[in-house]
């Protein structure tokens, strides 16, 4: 059974997820209709990737809400875990699409930094969430 706060943040995950298939959508009409879009390959590379960072990460976040209330974590560590690995499926997807809007972009500006921001906390989420699980196990604090 999930907590009141994990199946809140799981019906949030679940709005947002449309969110996923309307860049889906967008990135194939401009496959499709946008013969300029194929020119810019940094952009298209690093937009396909935010669409399906922000995928596979909404749907890890999913994943990880029905672990989090199975450890034994302090209140203040699961609050952590629920909102760290939801909050890297949007900075990832936010460095990769905001760094390279403009068409003829040849770089990624600094907005690609949110890229690696979200990096870190997708990795403290789930380094957090995995030792509080492993640790519910263990026989000193069972
Ligand atoms: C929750 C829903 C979705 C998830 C999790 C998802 C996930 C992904 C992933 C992981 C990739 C990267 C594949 C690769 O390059 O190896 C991808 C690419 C792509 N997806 Fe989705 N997708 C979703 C919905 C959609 C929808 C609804 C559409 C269109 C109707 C769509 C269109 C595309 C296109 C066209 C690409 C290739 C983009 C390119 O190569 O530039 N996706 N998706």
């Amino acid at each position: 059974m999930l907590s009141r706060e994990s199946r809140r943040m799981a019906g949030l995950l679940l709005v947002i997820l449309p969110t996923v298939v309307f860049g889906g959508v967008s990135v194939l009409t401009l496959l499709i209709h946008d013969p300029d879009y194929m020119d810019n390959a940094l952009r298209q590379d690093l937009w396909r990737a935010g669409h399906a960072h922000a995928g596979v990460l909404l749907v890890l976040s999913l994943v990880a809400l029905r672990y989090v209330d199975e450890t034994n974590l302090s209140n203040r560590l699961k609050w952590f875990v629920r909102e760290a690995i939801p909050s890297s499926a949007i900075l990832l997807p936010m460095g990769f699409f905001l760094s390279v809007l403009s068409p003829h972009a040849t770089d990624p500006n600094a907005f690609i930094y949110l890229a690696y921001l979200g990096a870190v906390v997708l990795v403290a989420g789930l380094l957090v969430l995995g030792i509080g699980l492993i640790r519910k196990d263990s026989p000193q604090t069972a």
